[in-house]
């Protein structure tokens, strides 16, 4: 599907290599696609459909994400010395400050209330994209058979699940990105700063872990709306709301069919998402149907 160098298409990239940086960056910038959020014909929702929309608990944080992860990816552009691989970065952040200006259209033509996103406070400009990417593998995992199901249940109505099946791509070439991104960033140090890169984001992949295990255990002991912020790690939780017959299980089953199919369309010498599809397939093995 991306369009790659005739030179490259049969040469072997080691991540890291000035090939593998080459295909990174023209991967993703052959693959954006436009559109302008604020020219979208939405279209009319019938009562029951508006309801349900309005009363969805994440608004306010997709929002409040989108505004801090656009800015964080903008931001990270600045520390990539490859001028090809900066290009691409500072393109995904204008796509994730599209994703940001998209639910400002959708809320404000629906009606939905939003506050303006808190302004945003940079860390360390790493650190944080390097947060918000391993965020987005997990969190992009679980939309993508949650969107699925979404689509074949009618939950949304097909005009609504058309616009965002877009942002859906989006963000699978976000994390397939973002995974070669680090192996090429680990790869460039050298060796002796190796283990410490490794150590930081084995941290990182950690605290996101920490967090989704959190929101799953408070979800164990109760209702989820009274347990943790209504809109945190909604991907968690979302399956229940989209009916009959949609257990965890099965869950899992559409997120890795949905995942490698989706993964399948772009460059194979491209490294793939591996912990989170490792883990989903893990407890699919291991949970048992009913759940
Ligand atoms: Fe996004
Ligand atoms: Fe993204």
């Amino acid at each position: 599907m991306c369009g790659v160098p005739a030179d490259l298409e049969s040469s072997p990239v080691r991540p890291g290599s000035a090939g593998h940086r080459r295909l990174l960056a023209q991967f993703f910038i052959d693959t954006h696609v436009e559109y302008v959020p604020e020219r979208i014909a939405w279209p009319a929702l019938s009562e029951a459909e508006l309801t349900r929309l309005t009363g969805l608990p994440f608004w306010q944080e997709a929002v409040s994400t989108e505004n801090v992860t656009s800015n964080t990816v903008a931001a990270a552009a600045e520390i990539e010395p490859d001028p090809q691989v900066r290009a691409a970065i500072a393109l995904q952040g204008f796509e994730e400050q599209r994703h940001a200006r998209l639910l400002t259209a959708l809320t404000a033509h629906y009606g939905i209330p939003i506050e303006p996103p808190p302004p945003f406070a940079p860390r360390s400009l790493e650190d944080d994209f390097l947060f918000a990417g391993f965020g987005e593998c997990f969190d992009s995992f679980f939309a993508f058979g949650l969107f699925a199901l979404a689509r074949k249940s009618g939950y949304f109505p097909a005009g609504l699940v058309g616009i965002f099946e877009p942002v859906m791509e989006e963000e699978v070439r976000h994390i397939l990105f973002f995974v070669n991104w680090v192996a090429s960033r680990r790869e460039s140090l050298p060796w002796w700063r190796r283990p410490a890169f490794r150590i930081r984001c084995a941290s990182i992949i950690l605290k996101q872990v920490a967090s989704r295990v959190k929101t799953a255990r408070a979800l164990g002991k109760g209702p989820r709306r009274q347990t943790a912020k209504p809109s945190e790690n909604f991907t968690l939780t979302a399956h229940q709301d989209l009916g009959a017959g949609v257990t965890l299980h099965r869950l899992l089953h559409t997120c890795l069919e949905e995942s490698d199919r989706r993964m399948s369309r772009y460059d194979a010498r491209l490294l793939r998402p591996r912990l989170v599809p490792g883990i989903a397939r893990v407890l699919y093995r291991l949970l048992p149907a009913s759940i």
